[in-house]
């Protein structure tokens, strides 16, 4: 009996003292809230919109720590405030809190499509980027930032990227999950476009090799509105296993 009270204790303990970390402020509520967004609080203009929101390309978690098996274009969200500067050129330091971390060039290039020449990282509402990075700080509390780096090479240093990864003997089979984890949030289905178009036309390509380095060299630098994705997140193999899985599909019509 008096084992099953000592653990019962334990129990409520351990719930209580999770349900005290659970405590989340107004304003980090609302940031989480706007993370998952594709209209971002309604600020976006819908024939704008992308469809895509925050959590499309970044994580709200240690992705080391706790993997999900997605293979995202962005970072982790984890430890922006001491990170201290953006990636983006555009981001100067001192619009860093004001532009939430960075965030404010990613609210304009990828939920607005807006060229690049065009945006002002400061035009995320005020209040939306003060309730992101309060959203941003609760998730951190204890944890590290992971090491933030952009993924894009040039035009032509892709090209000689894909030459190696053309070269490279792809699993279909592989490649199916590979595309899954890192080309479905916005390809859908390779027959079937979503936020990005549609991978596998039903006429297929008249020169399939061609086609193929197109889409590895365009994975690796990046496009208009889609992120580039380095080796860092993708092997030269993973990529080859994709282009073996797309290839499979376009030989099947
Ligand atoms: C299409 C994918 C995509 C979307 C959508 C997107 N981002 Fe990003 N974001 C990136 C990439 C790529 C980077 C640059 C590399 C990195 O920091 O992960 C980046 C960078 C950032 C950074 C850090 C900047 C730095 O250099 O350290 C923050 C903060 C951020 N994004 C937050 C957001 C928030 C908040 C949203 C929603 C309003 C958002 N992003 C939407 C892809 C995206
Ligand atoms: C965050 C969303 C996103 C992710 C993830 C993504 N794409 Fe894209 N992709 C797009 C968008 C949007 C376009 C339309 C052109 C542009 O904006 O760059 C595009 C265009 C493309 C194109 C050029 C159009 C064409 O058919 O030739 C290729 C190739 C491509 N994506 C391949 C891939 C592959 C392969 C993956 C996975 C490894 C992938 N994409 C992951 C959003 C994404």
């Amino acid at each position: 009996m008096r084992q099953l009270l000592f653990w019962g204790l334990i129990l409520f303990l351990t719930f209580f003292e999770t349900s005290a970390k659970s405590e989340i402020s107004p304003q980090a509520k609302l940031g989480r809230e706007l993370f998952y967004d594709p209209s971002f609080g309604g600020t976006i203009d819908s024939n704008k919109a992308s469809g895509m929101s925050c959590a499309t390309c970044h994580a709200d978690f240690d992705e080391k720590e706790e993997p999900d098996g997605q293979i995202r274009t962005g970072h982790s969200i984890i430890g922006v405030r001491d990170r201290g500067k953006s990636q983006w050129a555009k981001v100067t330091s001192d619009m860093f809190e004001r532009a939430a971390g960075g965030a404010g060039f990613c609210y304009q290039r990828f939920l607005q499509r807006i060229p690049e020449r065009k945006i002002d990282p400061s035009a995320i509402p005020e209040a939306q980027a003060e309730a992101l990075m309060a959203y941003f700080d609760y998730m951190s509390v204890g944890k590290k930032s992971p090491e933030v780096k952009l993924q894009g090479i040039s035009k032509d240093a892709s090209k000689i990227a894909a030459d190696r990864i053309l070269k490279i003997n792809g699993k279909a089979k592989n490649g199916w999950k590979f595309y899954a984890r890192a080309c479905a949030n916005c390809h859908a289905k390779p027959k079937k476009g979503g936020i990005g178009p549609q991978m596998v036309k039903s006429r297929p390509p008249a020169n399939l090799q061609k086609r193929l380095h197109k889409i590895a060299s365009y994975v690796r630098a990046g496009g208009y509105t889609m992120p580039a994705m380095g080796k860092e997140k993708l092997s030269d193999q993973a990529l080859a296993d994709i282009l073996a899985f797309i290839s499979s599909l376009n030989k099947r019509q």
